[in-house]
């Protein structure tokens, strides 16, 4: 057996943590029909909806989104995208969440993100990029309170609810 500081960061760098993570489906996304197949995709993944609203967003609430781009060139014409159409908030957890959902939705240019991706797979270019998802915990969790309050996200699913049956599920499923 391996002991000592070796062994801690081979631990550490295999260290997996459940965490939330906010991802939104763009106007682009809801107009060309595709919010199950992002929704597919995430379920597939393995991760867990917790949360999902549909909205168009109001400009502060689009400035406060994105508040860590004000002021680049491409600003207003992300804000005025993003607020062009409905759009659809979620709060998705799992092992890892956050980097399985940057993961997910590929590349911030379409051009560049890589097929197997939302958007190397849809996606048009780098503002027509289909979803969204926080890049790190910390984002993750000022996102999600910027859309949810947190007693909006205490909906357990029905195997939680009632202990054993998820074994009940799966065997009734198996024997048809
Ligand atoms: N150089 C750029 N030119 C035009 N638009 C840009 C550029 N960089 C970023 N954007 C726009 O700003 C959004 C936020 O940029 P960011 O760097 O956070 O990319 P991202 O994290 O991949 O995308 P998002 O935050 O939307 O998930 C991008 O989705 C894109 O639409
Ligand atoms: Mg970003």
């Amino acid at each position: 057996m391996v002991c000592g500081p070796r062994s801690e960061l081979k631990r550490q760098k295999v260290r997996r943590v459940i965490e939330r993570t906010f991802v939104m489906i763009k106007p682009d996304a809801v107009g060309r029909r595709l919010c199950g197949e992002v929704i597919r995709r995430y379920e597939a993944k393995g991760l867990k909806l917790l949360g999902l609203k549909m909205q168009i967003l109001p400009r502060d609430l689009a400035d406060k989104h994105y508040a860590e781009h004000v002021g680049k060139p491409y600003y207003e014409k992300l804000v005025t995208f993003v607020t062009s159409g409905p759009t659809i908030q979620m709060v998705w957890e799992g092992e890892n969440a956050v980097v399985a959902a940057r993961k997910l939705n590929g590349a911030t240019d379409c051009q560049d993100a890589e097929t197997g991706t939302i958007r190397g797979d849809y996606g048009l270019d780098t503002r027509h990029n289909l979803v969204h998802a926080s890049d790190s915990r910390e984002m993750a969790e000022r996102e999600i309170a910027l859309y949810f309050r947190a007693d909006e996200l205490k909906l357990l699913y029905r195997d939680e609810r009632e202990p054993g049956m998820s074994r009940r599920l799966s065997m009734s499923i198996a024997s048809g």
